[in-house]
């Protein structure tokens, strides 16, 4: 049965979600680096650090990049730890295909493996992985019960996930604050700088309906995760969640 699903504030069917998303990231993705840097304040990027640092990587680590779409996340593990490997692992073709002009020109392609794929069925074997990060990448999948179940797959045992993504502002005021920069500022950056309003206004809308910080815990255990636990950063606006697979 085609189940229903959120795409931002509308409920679509699962198939339709699929290639809506891609289109989402097909349109922004040649903007996409410098609209992250704009709409965060450069924020994103201390975010990504701070995930990296909670990683545990070791210096031969076989690390997945779920959803890394340009290449952000992998370049800062690979600038960090140039002998681990680092599989850049996404569904959106334009994405990828900025990514692999980026390592190139950045100088961050020794050692970063670009594969088209869908994160809720990954070709790969079970425990092929020491560490999975994702990052702004699991708010955005059909299923992500069927994603979380494949990364569990595909990690070694004691292999660790860490899901980077927009969560839930601990303080009222500020999340009013949030609201409002979201509702009314994103969607006219997007505008005005990338031409293309809808994609951001999909963009704050699919950060409203992702579950919270204690809901994605709870998935993370439900999926067999041990240690799950979660770190807010900036008020909450996003979450670090860990968790490892078990021994
Ligand atoms: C907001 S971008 C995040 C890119 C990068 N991780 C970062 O932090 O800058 C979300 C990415 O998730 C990818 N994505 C969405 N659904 C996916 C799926 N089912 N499997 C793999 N990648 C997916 C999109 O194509 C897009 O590149």
């Amino acid at each position: 049965m085609n189940k229903k699903t959120h795409f931002g504030f509308e409920s679509i069917s699962s198939d339709e979600k699929k290639g809506r998303v891609n289109s989402v990231f097909s349109s922004v993705a040649t903007n996409y680096d410098i609209m992250n840097d704009v709409m965060s304040f450069g924020l994103h990027r201390m975010w990504k650090k701070i995930l990296i640092e909670l990683a545990g990587i070791q210096e031969h680590s076989q690390i997945l990049d779920l959803a890394g779409g340009t290449g952000d996340i992998a370049k800062e593990i690979l600038s960090n730890f140039p002998n681990a490997t680092v599989t850049i692992g996404d569904i959106n073709y334009e994405m990828l295909s900025e990514g692999k002009k980026r390592s190139v020109n950045e100088n961050f392609f020794k050692n970063a493996d670009f594969c088209s794929l869908n994160g809720e069925m990954l070709p790969f074997n079970d425990n092929h992985f020491d560490v999975i990060t994702i990052g702004f990448g699991l708010r955005n999948f059909v299923d992500k019960d069927s994603g979380l179940k494949e990364i569990y797959r595909c990690l070694k045992p004691d292999g660790k996930l860490l899901i980077l993504e927009f969560s839930k502002p601990t303080n009222q005021f500020f999340s009013q604050v949030y609201d409002w920069y979201s509702f009314n500022i994103l969607p006219k950056m997007g505008e005005l700088i990338a031409s293309d309003k809808d994609s951001y206004k999909y963009l704050v809308e699919s950060i409203r309906v992702h579950p919270d910080q204690e809901t994605l815990k709870n998935m993370m255990i439900d999926t067999g995760f041990k240690s799950c636990h979660f770190y807010n950063l900036s008020n909450g606006i996003v979450a670090i969640h860990v968790g490892e697979k078990a021994s």
